[in-house]
């Protein structure tokens, strides 16, 4: 589930050319299905009106603490105690500075005062002005304080200059709120290490042996995690780089499955489950060729490249957390992912059947049997990757919930 689903969000607008921006995120936030509410600075109003976000919001917006008329002048008590999460964007340098010392001018600045949701700010600024030390002592004592920053970018500025001052990127924004609000979930505090992809194995510096996982259905994981409060590493192979690595997991990129079981075993140190989606390669080449391959001389007539075992990463990864394995099968399902759940002492394993239409690599949606100890097998319809996923975490958390209770 989105965290920002029917969730009261406060959109927080100040007077910078990024105004524009904020449109963006108010209309994403929307479309995410949060109830927003958007509070505007004066100069917030020179660049945008307030009727553009009230067109996007269908809710009033408040842009003037001592208006009469308007139905939420007053509301702004009720703003602050109602939000799930306040996010400003943009910020000014002169927001920034009456916020970190608790100036209460304006609408803006009243909610923040007056809240106890989260904060999550993301300034947008000339880049001396962000980099001024004064502009840095204010971060610092609104961070000290507990409000997250998401940084601003590189890059042309307004001004036609260059520097650190560009809002950050819509995605990265609600990617932030998305893990802020995510504090409160049933794997908050949890780490959870999720391996996607498929591994890469070289022949030569040209050729390699892979496979056709996209890492969908591991992103889709680390996503879900997040959003359910769990501190992830997402561990992917290139075959993944396509895809956009969730805000605010730790992404390690390896190629090798030699690479992934090293750090597997880094990152389950003091992790709470460990679940493989990647699709690993069982053999490696025995001596990769250190040039290319010619095709002239031996090769000519066939090629012969000798494999040898690579580690079976699930089996030699022990620990005290939860195991979870996928097993993509295109024959024998349930007996080959009831065979793997007991060879490689799994508490979960997820058995999919490559070969059905809207299941498998490559592909949006995934149709699954979850498969738990003692053999007992749910099966879910065709689902969105992320839906599966959050199916899967749902008995993490449960089997999570139940050692925690053993443990007392
Ligand atoms: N796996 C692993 N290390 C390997 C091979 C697989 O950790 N060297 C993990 C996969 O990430 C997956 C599970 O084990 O979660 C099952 O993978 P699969 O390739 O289906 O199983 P194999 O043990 O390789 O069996 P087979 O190839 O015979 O089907």
């Amino acid at each position: 589930m989105d965290p920002l689903h029917n969730r009261p969000i406060v959109l927080g607008v100040s007077g910078s050319i990024a105004c524009y921006k904020a449109v963006d995120l108010a209309s994403r936030l929307v479309k995410a299905g949060a109830l927003v509410d958007v509070v505007m600075t004066a100069n917030a109003t020179r660049f945008v009106t307030p009727l553009c976000f009230k067109s996007i919001t269908h809710r009033p917006v408040v842009d003037d603490l001592w208006d009469t008329n308007a139905e939420m002048a007053i509301e702004h008590v009720g703003l602050a105690k109602r939000a799930a999460a306040i996010l400003i964007a943009p910020a000014t340098a002169n927001l920034l500075a009456k916020l970190s010392l608790g100036f209460a001018e304006d609408a803006l600045q009243t909610t923040v005062l007056d809240t106890r949701a989260p904060i999550v700010i993301a300034p947008a600024m000339e880049g001396d002005m962000y980099g001024a030390t004064t502009t840095q002592e204010h971060i610092a004592r609104l961070r000290a304080r507990g409000v997250v920053f998401v940084e601003p970018e590189s890059g042309r500025l307004a001004s036609g200059l260059s520097g650190r001052g560009r809002l950050a990127d819509a995605e990265t924004i609600l990617g932030t709120l998305r893990a802020t609000l995510a504090r409160g979930g049933d794997l908050a505090g949890r780490r959870i290490v999720i391996s996607a992809g498929g591994t890469q194995e070289p022949i030569d510096p040209v050729r390699i042996i892979t496979n056709r996982s996209s890492g969908k259905m591991g992103f889709a994981l680390a996503e879900a995690a997040r959003d359910r409060g769990a501190r992830v590493t997402l561990i992917a192979t290139p075959t993944t780089d396509a895809l956009a690595p969730p805000i605010g997991t730790e992404l390690v990129r390896i190629g090798t499955v030699i690479e992934m079981h090293e750090a597997v075993r880094a990152a389950t140190a003091e992790a709470d489950a460990l679940i493989m989606a990647a699709a690993v390669s069982d053999y490696r080449v025995a001596h990769p060729a250190e040039q290319k391959i010619k095709k002239r001389g031996a090769a000519a007539n066939g090629l012969t490249i000798e494999l040898v075992a690579n580690p079976d990463i699930l089996t030699e990864t022990v620990g005290d957390f939860v195991r979870v394995g996928f097993a993509a099968e295109s024959e024998d399902l349930l007996a080959n992912a009831t065979q793997k759940l007991d060879k490689k002492r799994l508490d979960l394993i997820v058995a999919n059947d490559i070969t059905g239409a809207g299941s498998g690599f490559g592909s949006d949606t995934n149709r699954v049997i979850l498969v738990g100890r003692g053999g007992v097998a749910e099966e879910l319809p065709t689902l969105p990757k992320r839906e599966v996923a959050d199916a899967i975490l749902d008995r993490v958390a449960a089997i999570l919930a139940t050692r925690q209770k053993g443990e007392r």
